[in-house]
């Protein structure tokens, strides 16, 4: 009987705690009668911060949907309770307890695997994206506070943009804090490959998952470099196809954000890529070998201190980063015009962290 009990008060405990936030951060008007349901099956704890935003909420539906994700948590500064609310009555096994406000930030990161993060303002028509630099350089470098205090061993996935310098003022804000691990910190430049595959496909008239074209460089404009001639399956384009393709390519954001019109830049499509990302990493954590992405991240492949290129992730972090391999004429010259605006963006993040603006009064 006492037993019994015992079983009982463990199953009412897992299943507030799908409502509430753990160290007794409660959330606003979630507590809920206890009720009979599964707790948590085994699998990794991952949270989105920026979870109530346009990519942080169909991401956090595919990682709610994920196998290998047994806890999830929701952090944003707006609209969490709802989102969480919504999501709690899928019946996937993963637990989902959601955060809200700079206070939750420490339980919404602690015991953390992997942490990924699309929280920051999108692009509207005409701007670049270090456009966004002011608001969301300044986001970043709080939530990257966040995770050395909370979780310093996590993987980080930076979505954020520019990410060309936001990854670089993740980099600084945990070197600062005494706990950076370069094989850990990922800039997630998925959504070009997924691009690049996508319509590299529709010019050759294959399936686009039987396609991979990596992607080099970083993520804005020009410094978003496939290399056609590297496309599996072997495939020699026109030059007339490799303009188009590397236009399209480079410019896949803005073409977002033009047809969206004001109302913000690719949200459905950076969750299906994030989502990819998200589960190489768990994978890789898992243990699983041969899990290769492109990804921005800190690297000796060329003179810039980043770059984004082929990575091997294992349950350390990277295992390995690949060379650019054999390049043409006309993508050697594409690195090396990509190489100056990749050298400013990354030295305006790691100048962000160390001579800050001073705060407007
Ligand atoms: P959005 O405005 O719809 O959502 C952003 C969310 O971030 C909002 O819910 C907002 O409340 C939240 N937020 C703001 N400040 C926060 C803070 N301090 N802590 C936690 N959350 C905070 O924007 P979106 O469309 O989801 O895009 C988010 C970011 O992702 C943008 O910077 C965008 O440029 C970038 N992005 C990157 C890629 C990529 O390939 N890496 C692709 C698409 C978008
Ligand atoms: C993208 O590539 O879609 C994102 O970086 C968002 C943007 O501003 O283009």
């Amino acid at each position: 009987m006492e037993e019994a009990n015992a079983r009982a008060q463990v199953r009412m405990a897992r299943i507030a705690s799908h409502m509430r936030a753990p160290e007794g951060n409660s959330m606003v008007g979630l507590e809920r009668e206890p009720t009979r349901a599964r707790g948590a099956a085994p699998g990794f704890k991952v949270a989105v911060l920026g979870a109530a935003g346009g990519i942080g909420q169909p991401l956090s539906l595919l990682m709610k949907m994920h196998p290998l994700v047994s806890t999830l948590h929701l952090y944003d500064v707006f609209n969490t309770p709802g989102v969480v609310a919504d999501l709690s009555h899928t019946n996937t096994s993963a637990v989902v307890r959601g955060f809200l406000g700079n206070d939750q930030l420490g339980p919404a990161l602690t015991g953390m695997d992997l942490v990924i993060i699309p929280a920051g303002v999108p692009r509207k028509p005409g701007m670049t994206r270090d456009d966004l630099f002011n608001i969301n350089a300044g986001i970043v470098r709080t939530l990257i506070e966040g995770c050395a205090k909370h979780c310093p061993r996590a993987f980080i996935n930076i979505i954020s943009n520019p990410v060309n310098s936001t990854v670089p003022i993740a980099a600084e804000v945990l070197k600062l804090a005494g706990v950076y691990d370069p094989k850990r910190l990922f800039g997630v430049t998925t959504l070009d490959v997924v691009r690049a595959n996508t319509f590299v496909a529709e010019v050759i008239g294959v399936d686009p998952k039987t396609v991979d074209v990596p992607v080099l460089g970083g993520h804005a404009g020009i410094t978003i470099l496939p290399i056609l001639s590297q496309v599996t399956p072997q495939f020699t384009f026109t030059d007339k196809e490799v303009a188009y393709l590397t236009n399209r390519i480079q410019n896949g954001g803005t073409e977002v954000v033009e047809a969206k019109a004001g109302t913000g830049s690719a949200t459905l499509s950076m969750a299906y890529a994030a989502a990819e990302f998200a589960q190489s990493c768990l994978r890789a954590l898992q243990g699983e070998s041969g899990i290769i992405e492109c990804a921005y991240v800190a690297s000796e492949v060329t003179e810039l201190p980043f770059f984004a290129t082929k990575v091997r992730i294992g349950r350390e972090g990277i295992e390995e980063i690949f060379p650019v391999g054999p390049l043409n004429h006309h993508e050697r010259e594409g690195i090396e015009k990509l190489k100056p605006e990749l050298r400013q963006s990354i030295e305006k993040g790691v100048n962000f962290v160390h001579n800050p603006p001073p705060k407007k009064s």
